[in-house]
C-alpha cells in the first residue's frame, strides 16, 4: 500500500480529535484533513465564523484553527464522504466507562468504536489505514480488523494503535513539541509501510528520534500506562498530604525534596483535591478490568487502590470543610473557585468539584460557582449526571456566578477546586469584607498565600500542611 498520503479523515471533533487535525493541518499544508462528527452542532461552532466560539477552549487552537480552516482543514458532519475519500483516518470517538452490563463502572465502552469501524467497513472503495486515537483498551485493534475484514468489500485495511499524549490546557503545545509519537502496527511488511506512512506525516514537524515505532499491543498498553504512572504519583502525594497534616510536615516541602531526585523528577506532584479529567479514571479502571480479566487480582488491586485513594481525596476535602465549619453546612453559602478539572480548559469530566459539591449538597450547603470558562447549563448538567437527587433539588442548591466578587458576598467559605492563575491575583481584601465571619479558605490546589490571607483576617486551610 505505497499510496502517497493526500487526504486524512478524523472521525470524531472533541478535545482529541480537534486540537490534534488542526495542528496536523497547520504542519501539513500538503494534506487535506477533514475532521467530521455526528454531532452537528459541535461541527457549526468549529465552523463558527468567530473563531473565538469554537467549541474547545484551548490556549493557541483559535489561531491555528484560523490559520489553516478553509486552506486545508475542513470541518463537516459529511462522515461518509470525508472516510471514502481519505487514505488515512483516525478514530478519535469517545470511550466512556461503561454504565450498564458486564463490566459496568470499569470497563471502556466500545460500542462507538465499533460503529465507527462498521460504517468504515461500509463505505471504503480501496485501501486505508485506520489509526486508533482514543485511548482504548489493549486489543481492540484486533476487534477494529476483525469488523473491518469480515465485513469490507475486499479492500486492505492496516490498523495502527497512535495514541495521543496531549494534556489539556497545553494541548497545543504539546502537539507541536511533543515528548514522543507512539506508533504501533502489524509486523508484516504491509503493517510496516502503513507504519511508515504515519511516520512521514509527524515528521512534518517532530524529529524522527522522538518517533517510536511498536507492535500494537505494546502502543495499546503504553497509553494506560502513562496515564497509570501519573495519576498514581498524584496519589501518591496525595496520600501523603494527610500524613503532612497530622505530622506537622509540609507536603510543597516534601514534593520538593522529593522531586530533586533525579530518580523522581519534579513534575505531577502537586498535592491537590482530587484529579479529574477524562483519561486517568477511565485508563486505570480500565487497566484494571484487563488485568481482572486474565486473572491477575493482585496487579488489579495494585492499581485500583489509586483511584480509591482519589475518591477518598476528594471525600476529605467535603469533609474537612463541613467539619471545620462547625460540623454543619446546613444552609451556608459556600463559594467555590472553579470547576473544571484542571485550570486552562473548560473541560469538566470527572472534576472533583463534581463531587465535592455533591457531597456539600447532600448536608444541605448552597453552593455558588465561579469558573472563568465554564457555563452554568454545563455545571448544573454535571451534577444532574451523578443522579444523587432530582434536578429540581440541583438547581436550588447551586447558582453561579460570572463575577467572582459576587459569588463570594455573605459567604461562609472560599473552596479552590481548580488553579486558575486569575485566584491569585484577585483583591482578597474586598473579598474577605463582604463574606460572613470567621472567613474560611479551603484551598484544594495549594496556590493561594498564606501567610497574606491569614493576615487579612482569613482562616485559611491548604492540603497537607
Ligand atoms: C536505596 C535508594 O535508592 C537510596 O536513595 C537510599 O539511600 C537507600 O535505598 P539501594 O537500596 O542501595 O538504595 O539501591 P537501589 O539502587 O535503590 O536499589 C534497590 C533495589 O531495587 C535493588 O534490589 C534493585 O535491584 C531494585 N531495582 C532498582 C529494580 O528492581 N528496578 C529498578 O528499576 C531499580
Ligand atoms: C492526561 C495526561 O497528562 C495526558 O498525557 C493524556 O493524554 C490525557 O490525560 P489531562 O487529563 O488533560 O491529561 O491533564 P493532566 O495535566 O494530566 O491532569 C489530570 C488531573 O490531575 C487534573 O485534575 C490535574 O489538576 C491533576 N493533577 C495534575 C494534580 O492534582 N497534581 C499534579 O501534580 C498534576
Ligand atoms: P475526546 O476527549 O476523546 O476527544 P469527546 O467526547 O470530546 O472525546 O469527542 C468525541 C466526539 O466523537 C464527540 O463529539 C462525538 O459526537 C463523536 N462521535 C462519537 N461517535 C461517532 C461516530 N460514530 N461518528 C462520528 N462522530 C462520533
Amino acid at each position: 500500500m505505497k499510496t502517497k498520503i493526500t487526504k486524512i479523515c478524523c472521525i470524531g471533533a472533541g478535545y482529541v480529535g480537534g486540537p490534534t487535525m488542526a495542528v496536523i493541518a497547520k504542519k501539513c499544508p500538503h494534506i487535506q484533513v477533514t475532521v467530521v462528527d455526528l454531532n452537528t452542532e459541535r461541527i457549526a461552532a468549529w465552523n463558527d465564523k468567530d473563531v473565538a466560539n469554537i467549541p474547545i477552549y484551548e490556549p493557541g487552537l483559535s489561531a491555528i484553527v484560523e490559520e489553516a480552516r478553509g486552506r486545508n482543514l475542513f470541518f463537516s458532519t459529511d462522515v461518509e464522504k470525508a472516510i471514502e475519500e481519505a487514505q488515512i483516518i483516525f478514530i478519535s470517538v469517545n470511550t466512556p466507562t461503561k454504565t450498564y452490563g458486564k463490566g459496568k463502572g470499569k470497563a471502556a465502552d466500545l460500542k462507538y468504536i465499533e460503529l465507527c469501524a462498521r460504517q468504515i467497513a461500509k463505505i471504503s472503495k480501496d485501501d486505508k489505514i485506520v489509526v486508533e486515537k482514543s485511548t482504548l483498551p489493549v486489543r481492540t485493534a484486533e476487534a477494529i480488523k476483525s469488523i473491518l475484514d469480515n465485513t469490507g468489500n475486499g479492500v486492505q485495511f492496516q490498523i495502527l494503535s497512535n495514541p495521543e499524549f496531549l494534556a489539556e490546557g497545553t494541548a497545543v503545545t504539546d502537539l507541536l513539541h511533543p515528548d514522543r509519537i507512539l506508533i504501533g502496527g502489524e509486523t508484516t511488511p504491509e503493517g510496516q509501510e502503513a507504519i511508515q506512512a504515519l511516520v512521514d506525516v509527524y515528521s512534518n514537524w517532530v524529529p524522527e528520534e522522538k518517533i517510536l515505532t511498536t507492535n500494537v499491543w505494546s502502543s495499546e498498553l503504553s497509553k494506560l500506562t502513562a496515564n497509570a504512572f501519573l495519576a498514581q504519583r498524584i496519589s501518591s502525594i496525595n496520600a501523603l498530604s494527610e500524613l503532612c497534616e497530622k505530622t506537622g510536615a509540609d507536603v510543597n516541602e516534601v514534593a520538593k525534596a522529593i522531586g530533586m531526585d533525579s530518580r523522581i523528577g519534579p513534575k505531577f506532584l502537586k498535592a491537590s483535591v482530587g484529579f479529574g479529567g477524562s483519561c486517568f479514571q477511565k485508563d486505570i479502571l480500565n487497566l484494571v478490568y484487563i488485568a481482572k480479566s486474565y486473572g491477575l487480582d493482585e496487579v488489579a488491586d495494585y492499581w485500583e487502590q489509586v483511584i480509591i485513594m482519589n475518591d477518598y481525596q476528594k471525600k476529605r476535602f467535603s469533609t474537612k470543610i463541613t467539619q471545620t465549619l462547625y460540623n454543619t453546612v446546613a444552609d451556608k453559602k459556600i463559594t467555590f473557585f472553579g470547576w473544571a478539572f484542571k485550570k486552562d480548559t473548560n473541560d469538566t469530566r470527572e472534576s472533583a468539584a463534581i463531587y465535592v459539591a455533591d457531597d456539600l449538597i447532600a448536608e444541605q450547603a448552597k453552593i455558588a460557582v465561579y469558573d472563568p470558562k465554564v457555563s452554568r447549563e454545563k455545571i448544573l448538567a454535571d451534577l444532574d449526571y451523578l443522579k444523587t437527587r432530582s434536578q429540581e433539588e440541583n438547581t436550588a442548591s447551586l447558582v453561579s456566578y460570572e463575577n467572582p466578587y459576587e459569588a463570594c458576598q455573605e459567604s461562609h467559605a472560599i473552596a479552590v477546586l481548580t488553579e486558575w492563575d486569575e485566584f491569585t491575583t484577585y483583591d482578597w481584601q474586598k473579598i474577605f469584607d463582604s463574606m460572613l465571619k470567621p472567613a474560611f479558605v479551603f484551598d484544594g490546589r495549594n496556590i493561594l498565600n498564606k501567610t497574606d490571607l491569614e493576615s487579612i483576617g482569613f482562616i485559611y486551610q491548604a492540603i497537607g500542611s
